[in-house]
């Protein structure tokens, strides 16, 4: 509870009296102070507040988190209002324009950007684990041929903790580095032998000369060819794609893998919770979402009914609206830019017009306007997925590639944090209590099984 006067440990100087919340609780006409410390309070705080001895004390109710802090972060700074995305201070259009993937990789990690030497040997600790076991390759090919490549891919990461299994020692800083690092270098692999799968493809192997994105696309497109060369217009892009898509403070994945590693599980497992969440289609399978929405709107001239529709609440517009940015995403306005310069290589998508258009009608319609709603980071980086020969199953794991190292980042802040405690939520109960257990020949039918298509493969079919 409040102690005014004393020095915050957390480095938010002297609390006075005007750092804490008063709070009447009408039921019983008692007052609370509450400090006010970082513009939040804790909801710990409130559980003072009973109406006797024996209640429970006060909880506070907030079903998606929108207005909880989870914890204390120094990674990402989002301002919503004004469109700011830094990295450990840094602006995302900086780090876009001057910095590479590897090296966002490492400051979000490490805190601080690397001297030469430190970056030198982060890449080539990177590139040299970029191999993973023959036994992962085995267990790829087991999935049907049309398997969905996150599924694939959250199913090897979650398997990659059993390849190492010290990665437990959560607390050797050896193990935590080690982890890191092999995440990063094999996550690109994991991706391209599960893209490589679907097309019946030979795996390709990790070429240790290549850029980590340049080596991406060889492990992606190599055919017949001796070596491949990445085109590096390609190469860029995607690594700017990868920085932007790098962290993004507590989304839905990162809470899902602090969560799940608050339980002091190894990293690979928390990690794989991580592209788990990123699957759904609110979250990294947006882009996915966006390019199947352009494909049904089909051409320009059904834009207005296709946002009557979407008005009528029929269906979303994919790739609008955030919970956090409410005047613009940044990250889709440096995606944007480079978009042409892809097309430049790969020849111009058709869908981008459809794209531009809706994006412009959205912008001019009152809806979404009132709304806050724009583009977000989604809208535009499955169109370059797709110039890129991607199929559309692959853009959400195109997201899960450069997030590892936001994952991997947020994973060890949280480890490292003292204030850490396995996460457990309060709920409140609404079902029915101390019910005496009914009979079986007693019961009445009260609930219907619900009925659905069933997916079960008949193997005489094939
Ligand atoms: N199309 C149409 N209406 C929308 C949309 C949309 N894309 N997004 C929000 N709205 C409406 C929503 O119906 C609500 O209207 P009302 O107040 O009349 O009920 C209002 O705008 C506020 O929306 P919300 O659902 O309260 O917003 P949220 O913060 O809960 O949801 C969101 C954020 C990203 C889930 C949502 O905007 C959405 O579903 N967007 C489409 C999916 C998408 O593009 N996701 C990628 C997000 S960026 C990548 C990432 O970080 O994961």
């Amino acid at each position: 509870m409040a102690d005014e006067q004393a020095q915050r440990e957390d480095g938010g100087g002297v609390a006075t009296a005007q750092d804490t919340l008063s709070v009447t609780d009408n039921r019983t006409g008692e007052t609370y102070e509450v400090e006010i410390s970082d513009g939040t309070v804790r909801a710990m705080d409130f559980r003072q507040i009973k109406v006797s001895d024996d209640d429970f004390g006060l909880m506070t109710y907030d079903p998606a988190f929108t207005n909880t802090a989870s914890c204390r972060s120094s990674i990402c700074y989002i301002d919503g209002e004004a469109g700011v995305l830094e990295y450990r201070g840094y602006p995302i259009d900086q780090l876009c324009e001057k910095s590479t993937y590897l090296e966002v990789a490492y400051l979000l990690i490490y805190g601080e950007l690397p001297t030469q030497e430190q970056l030198d040997e982060w890449v080539f600790e990177i590139t040299h684990h970029t191999f993973v076991h023959e036994n992962i390759k085995k267990f790829v090919e087991g999935f049907r041929y049309d398997a969905h490549p996150m599924g694939m891919l959250l199913a090897t990461v979650g398997a990659l903790s059993t390849f190492y299994p010290d990665a437990k020692n959560i607390d050797d800083e050896g193990e935590r580095h080690m982890a890191a690092v092999r995440m990063i270098a094999k996550m690109p692999t994991l991706a391209a032998f599960a893209y490589r799968h679907n097309l019946g493809l030979p795996y390709v192997y990790p070429d240790n000369d290549l850029s980590y994105p340049g080596n991406f696309l060889s492990m992606m497109f190599k055919m017949t060819e001796v070596k491949y060369e990445p085109d590096p217009r390609l190469a860029k892009a995607l690594d700017v794609l990868w920085i932007l898509h790098a962290d993004h403070e507590q989304n839905c994945s990162t809470n899902a893998v602090r969560g799940v590693g608050s339980s002091e599980v190894d990293p690979y497992s928390a990690v794989a919770a991580g592209v788990a969440a990123l699957y759904g289609p609110l979250h990294g399978g947006a882009n996915e979402a966006v390019l199947r929405m352009l494909d049904r709107i089909g051409s320009a001239e059904n834009i207005p009914d296709f946002l009557e529709g979407v008005k009528r609440r029929e269906q979303r517009l994919m790739g609008f609206g955030h919970r956090v940015y409410k005047n613009f995403d940044p990250r889709a306005q440096i995606i944007k830019k480079h978009v042409d310069e892809v097309f430049e290589v790969t020849g111009r998508n058709p869908k981008l017009d459809i794209a531009v258009e809706l994006e412009k009608r959205a912008l001019d319609d009152d809806y979404f306007v009132e709304r806050k709603l724009y583009a977000n980071v989604d809208f535009y980086s499955g169109l370059i997925y797709e110039a890129l020969n991607l199929p559309t199953d692959m853009f959400t794991v195109m997201f899960a590639i450069p997030r590892t190292s936001g994952w991997i980042a947020q994973w060890r802040e949280m480890q490292m944090d003292e204030e850490t405690k396995i996460a457990r939520p309060r709920q409140i109960y609404m079902g029915a209590r101390a019910r005496d257990y009914t009979p079986i020949a007693e019961r009445d039918r009260l609930t219907d099984k619900p009925v659905a298509e069933t997916n079960l493969i008949d193997p005489t079919k094939g």
